[in-house]
């Protein structure tokens, strides 16, 4: 949500800002701009829609003979997409300009203020009050006015400002936002994530909130808010540049659906040892384990969905009370955390505003907490009390296929880790369940292979104006996944339900040819789900059943995605892969920005 890209240093400014903004493109934006420093003033450049658009607008611009710049990638939250309200914003004589990721929550009275002492407004952004905040505070030192602006605003940001008569300069400040820092020789970067600047370096420090920093191309400066200086570690980033390309697909979510294999394997990676557990990041031994009365977990989206499946597998096995909470309602509903229970939060990319806001809630009431989390030194892995990492590699694609899998996962391997620590899970089921977790990346790379007939079947669907998707118990949960995956990217209308609520009303939407997706993985409630198929088919409704039972579910079922046979508890794993097919396939057959889907961020870091 928002990109951030800040240079200082000799190479050509406006096509590395253009680059950089280019590998930000997967956060979801719907404009963007430039400032470019001359050493005398400034150049503004923005453009509403994609980066082609402000392309077009810089083709006059010479690339190179400027000191510093920065670029900005914008969704839209105060003031509607548009040349005006992109970033960067300046001040009433362009002598400063602001890129800013965030919300400003008291932007309303301070605007007003500012208008009253004279100041002109142009845009309808929350962020056009820094630029002129700054103009205000400004006595020749950009740094010193940056941190006292830094003090008037409430809201969440990651801000980088520039001054005309700075050549060379950037000054950058962040709260609940994220903003790294990448250290070049001779150049330095600003970013709000790192593949913005893999292509150049990767070294940098990523910021904590509080933190502001003074770069110029020869050196760069972390202070806190009172300018003292901060003596940072050096994070190296573990990946290189081709692991942030597409490698041949077409695009990244269908990389990243093929990766799910290769993801589960290294989420698995010296976790079990000789058949054993070994998941010291929980921060559980077995008498916190054995002490714990409730568990929350709590995350937005597929990860809440991945939540779901969390608690159907922690209460089964550990037995122990589990509450789901979307994250975006945890801290609203004045929850109940007792004192000693334990919080889990599942975010991909650990920044999400509304996750980070329910663990700190769980925090203040006396929670322990736990990130599942698969960014290093995001926010959330650095607010927890424990981490557990899976490692799906970077996701870029908006919509989340490899890092849910690898949540399910690491879920997996909590509730049995808890079951056997709390006693409620027998040995041999314990021996049991750990083997069949380490065969989930081969069985996923089988269903895998269903890639083409799943193309097919994708035809039909990018026909359909709406589908149902139904399963129980742990179906559920990947039938609420699975209607996501659809909607978010090929914009088809869906719907899930759990297949015993659909006679209390949803049924009367089922009519000839309505598409119903159901899923019928669970031995346990099999014979259920099968009346419930029936009860649709007897209202002329097609079924696509996703099943690993063949003959059970053939004579019921229009079309039938055909799972390879694994542990009733784990196939949540595989049954989302198909899922996730189809929608990848059906949005392409309909010729929609899969990757980019319209109004979506990869990384939701505003409430
Ligand atoms: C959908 C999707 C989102 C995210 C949600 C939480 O495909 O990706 O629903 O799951 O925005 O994001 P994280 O996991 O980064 O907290």
């Amino acid at each position: 949500m928002c990109g951030i890209v800040g240079y200082t240093g000799p190479r050509p400014v406006l096509p590395l800002l253009i680059g950089g903004l280019r590998k930000l493109e997967y956060r979801g934006y719907d404009s963007a701009g430039v400032a470019l420093q001359t050493g005398v003033e400034l150049v503004v450049a923005k453009a509403v829609g994609r980066l082609s658009c402000l392309e077009e607008r810089v083709a006059g611009i010479p690339g190179d003979g400027f000191l510093a710049g920065m670029g900005h990638t914008r969704w839209a939250t105060h003031g509607r997409p548009s040349d005006i309200n992109a970033h960067p914003h300046g001040d009433c004589r362009g002598r400063f300009a602001v890129a800013h990721n965030g919300i400003i929550e008291n932007y309303r009275s301070l605007r007003e203020r500012l208008r009253g002492s004279g100041h002109h407004f142009s845009s309808e952004t929350d962020t056009e009050v820094i630029p002129h905040l700054i103009e205000e505070a400004y006595r020749g030192d950009l740094a010193s006015a940056v941190r006292s602006v830094a003090g008037l605003l409430r809201g969440s940001f990651a801000l980088v400002a520039m001054a005309a008569s700075e050549p060379g300069l950037l000054v950058a400040v962040r709260k609940d936002s994220p903003l790294i820092v990448g250290l070049g020789d001779g150049e330095n970067f600003l970013a709000s994530d790192i593949p913005a600047i893999l292509e150049y370096t990767k070294s940098c420090y990523i910021l904590d909130d509080g933190e502001l920093v003074v770069a110029d191309q020869r050196c760069v400066e972390v202070q806190d808010l009172t300018g003292r200086v901060r003596h940072k570690p050096v994070f190296q980033v573990p990946w290189d540049v081709a692991v942030a390309e597409r490698g041949g697909y077409p695009h990244f979510m269908l990389k990243e659906i093929h990766e799910q294999p290769q993801a589960v394997r290294e989420t698995l990676r010296d976790r079990i040892k000789e058949g054993e557990l070994a998941l010291d990041e929980f921060g559980l031994d077995g008498d916190a384990a054995r002490a714990l009365r409730r568990l929350h977990l709590v995350g937005c989206g597929t990860a809440y969905h991945a939540c779901l499946v969390g608690k159907y597998l922690i209460e089964k096995l550990a037995r122990l009370a589990v509450e789901v909470d979307l994250a975006s309602e945890f801290r609203y509903r004045d929850p109940m955390v007792e004192t000693g229970s334990l919080l889990v939060a599942v975010s991909q990319s650990g920044e999400t505003a509304d996750t980070l806001a329910a663990l700190r809630e769980g925090k203040r009431q006396g929670a322990r907490t736990v990130a599942i989390s698969n960014v290093m030194g995001s926010s959330i892995t650095r607010e927890a009390g424990s981490v557990f990492y899976t490692r799906a590699g970077l996701e870029q694609a908006v919509a989340s296929t490899k890092a849910y899998v690898t949540q399910l996962v690491a879920l997996m391997l909590l509730a049995v880790d808890l079951g056997a620590k709390r006693g409620t899970v027998p040995e041999a089921e314990r021996a049991e369940l750990i083997e069949a977790i380490q065969k989930l990346p081969e069985l996923a790379e089988e269903v895998l292979k269903l890639a083409p007939a799943i193309d097919n079947l994708a035809r039909q669907v990018a026909q359909w104006e709406d589908a149902f998707f139904i399963g129980r118990g742990l179906d559920y949960a990947v039938a609420l996944e699975g209607q996501l995956k659809l909607k978010e990217i090929s914009y088809i209308h869906a719907e899930a339900y759990a297949a015993g609520e659909l006679k209390h009303g949803t049924l009367a939407l089922i009519v000839e040819r309505i598409p119903v997706i159901a899923l019928a993985t669970q031995p346990p409630v099999l014979d259920k789900m099968i009346s419930n198929i029936t009860e649709v088919r007897a209202r002329g409704g097609r079924i696509i059943a996703v099943c690993s039972n063949e003959e059970e579910l053939a004579p019921y079922a229009d079309d039938l995605i055909l799972l390879p046979a694994c542990h009733p508890l784990l196939m949540p794993v595989l049954a989302v892969m198909p899922l996730q097919l189809l929608a990848y396939y059906a949005a392409v057959h309909l010729g929609c920005d899969v990757d980019k889907p319209r109004n979506l961020a990869k990384s939701v870091t505003v409430e």
